[in-house]
């Protein structure tokens, strides 16, 4: 299903799979890169992206409402923390934090930026094996500093593998499992969390995901719906 481009050095994956997106490459089209000089985040941050991680973006074009791609964000997740455990030792998990940064030790290990363009879907996912970022305000972890394997290329091959059977479910039985199995791997229901939205600050109980992938809080006002923002754990 997928077809890769491999460079040594791009600006962004992201932004060379619009690009081809633009040029009407088909659905599976994959930018992946040794090395980004313009990697990209989440809410206009900047993306740490040396030579030893995996830096890569998917192409989809699915026939979906734009409204769904939360849920693509989510399942990435999953497909990505599912990646984590098998290049991991035995019994080290991946957890999830909302919306789709993946966890290991408390550490964020990888970081997923879902973008619509030109009727396409891309879906980027940088994954540090063996480099972390300094210098930034959350805890990092890699693949190699959490013993396991420093392969880029098998890393890119599980994630692929994974992401294309979550996308079978999906497309066959909906949100539903996705949702599941990424509750699974979050923090418990009722744990208490702290919503940065802006400046607006929302604080509850965690509740789960809703239907459309939005985070559910459990405030003293009643539920609430967290659509986009950032979200740590109240100690
Ligand atoms: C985040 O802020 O957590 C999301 C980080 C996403 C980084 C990846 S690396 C591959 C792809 N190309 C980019 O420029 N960004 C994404």
């Amino acid at each position: 299903m997928f077809t890769v481009q491999h460079h040594e050095k791009v600006g962004s994956t992201n932004d060379e799979a619009r690009r081809l997106a633009e040029q009407g490459a088909p659905h599976g089209t994959v930018v992946h890169a040794d090395e980004q000089i313009a990697g990209r985040g989440r809410l206009a941050r900047a993306w740490y992206s040396p030579p030893g991680n995996l830096y890569l973006s998917i192409l989809l074009r699915l026939d979906m409402a734009l409204a769904r791609l939360p849920e693509l964000s989510l399942l990435t997740a999953v497909a990505v923390a599912d990646t984590v455990d098998a290049l991991l030792p035995p019994r080290t998990r991946a957890a999830l934090k909302w919306p789709n940064d993946v966890l290991v030790d408390g550490g964020k290990i990888a970081g997923i930026l879902v973008e619509h363009v030109h009727d396409a879907t891309i879906i980027g996912v940088g994954l540090n094996v063996l480099h972390a970022p300094h210098n930034v305000a959350y805890k990092t972890s890699t693949i190699v500093g959490s013993k396991g394997m420093a392969s880029v290329d098998t890393a890119r091959d599980l994630l692929l593998a994974r992401l294309q059977a979550h996308l079978a479910v999906w497309q066959t039985d909906g949100f539903g499992p996705i949702r599941d199995a990424w509750v699974a791997r979050a923090h418990p229901i009722g744990t208490p969390l702290r919503a940065a939205m802006g400046n607006h600050i929302a604080e509850g109980l965690f509740a789960g995901i809703d239907p459309d992938g939005a985070l559910l809080l459990d405030t003293p006002e009643g539920r609430k719906r967290v659509v986009a923002g950032d979200i740590a754990p109240i100690t």
